[in-house]
């Protein structure tokens, strides 16, 4: 995609991960797999669970009002939300409809994008475009999931891999001398839709009294071909984003990938020139948040001083669909 006709920046960040802790050791207590064996084989240690009460919404609302506190935008002022989730409150309306009630945004246009891990950057995609072109004076975007919603619970292939968790950012137009995203790239590979998916539940097929017992409403994951996947969507597009900043991996001072695996983390890291200890991870915190994910690492990365005005740093992610994104922000 071609450069905004206004550069954009990223005026606040914010993050909310639901207070209550699922370590593996509890995992050990309800399906087949040990501590040892999710540690190893995806560096995750605990993940976040919303309360019974508490939606997709909430948390975006949460993580979004802070993003809106740090970047000094009253609700009334914000023009657009873009809430990236799969696992909305409800099919419709948007849960970003939501959203724009709690935070009492009511100027705001608000809608949702579905592309799985890769929504937040989606969404910072659309928001970049429409604030440049002026068509909005700013933007909230929020990757927010309760994906343990949707986690079959007794399938030790996936439940140990998902947690709940919302991150969210404000854009604005940049003036002389301010932050702002370089570059981005965006894929999808449609074809690879059923190494992913929700299979029940939308119009395809709805959960009827018949098939309930066959959880089709849950997370089906092909783990290794979306690994192999994974790590070649992730160099490419992290390359894409580098080159068209005019930039090479050198400059790039922190990496905020997709915290799906730690294992994924480390395969593409080999494949760029990147330093690993300029690599941003919390998954072994919060699991694999899917549109969450990138959201709440940049804010942590942002509120934990791992980033300096000026720096250049490179956001990556991958996910159902296929889809991949990535963007190169100079902050
Ligand atoms: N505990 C213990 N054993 C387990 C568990 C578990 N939780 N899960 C699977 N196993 C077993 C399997 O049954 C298998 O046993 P077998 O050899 O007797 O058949 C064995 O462990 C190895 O299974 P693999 O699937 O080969 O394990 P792998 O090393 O590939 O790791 C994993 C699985 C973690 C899912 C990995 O493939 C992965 O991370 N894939 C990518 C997932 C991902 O990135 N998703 C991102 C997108 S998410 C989104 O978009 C919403």
């Amino acid at each position: 995609m071609s450069n905004s006709h206004t550069s954009v920046r990223i005026a606040g960040t914010g993050s909310y991960l639901p207070e209550r802790i699922m370590t593996n050791a509890d995992l050990e207590a309800s399906v087949d797999t040990s501590d040892e064996w999710i540690r190893t084989r995806t560096g995750i240690r605990e993940r976040r669970i919303a309360a019974e009460g508490e939606f997709t919404s909430h948390l975006a609302t949460k993580a979004g009002l802070q993003a809106l506190e740090q970047s000094g935008i009253a609700p009334a002022e914000v023009e657009m939300i873009i809430v990236a989730t799969i696992t909305p409150d409800t099919l419709t309306p948007a849960t970003a409809c939501y959203v724009q009630q709690q935070i009492g945004a009511l100027n705001a246009v608000a809608f949702d994008v579905s592309a799985a891990c890769s929504g937040f950057l989606y969404a910072m995609e659309l928001a970049r475009h429409s604030v440049g072109a002026g068509a909005f004076k700013n933007a909230l975007i929020i990757g927010a999931e309760k994906l343990s919603a949707f986690v079959d619970w007794s399938d030790r292939n996936t439940c140990v891999l998902f947690g709940d968790g919302a991150g969210a950012a404000v854009l604005v137009p940049s003036t002389n001398g301010d932050g702002k995203i370089l570059s981005s790239h965006l894929g999808t590979d449609g074809a690879q839709a059923e190494l992913l998916n929700i299979p029940g539940g939308g119009s395809a097929c709805p959960v009827t009294l018949e098939n309930a017992p066959e959880k089709l409403a849950t997370l089906a994951m092909q783990g290794r071909e979306v690994f192999k996947h994974a790590v070649n969507a992730m160099k490419r597009a992290s390359l894409e984003a580098i080159e068209s900043a005019g930039l090479t991996s050198k400059d790039i001072k922190l990496l905020i990938p997709h915290q799906a695996n730690l294992r994924i983390i480390d395969a593409t890291v080999e494949r760029l020139d990147i330093s690993r200890d300029d690599v941003f991870i919390n998954l072994d915190k919060y699991g694999n948040t899917s549109a969450a994910a990138v959201a709440i690492a940049l804010d942590e990365a942002n509120r934990q001083g791992r980033i300096a005005k000026g720096d250049k740093i490179l956001l990556v992610a991958f996910g159902a669909g296929l889809t991949w994104a990535s963007a190169v922000i100079e902050w």
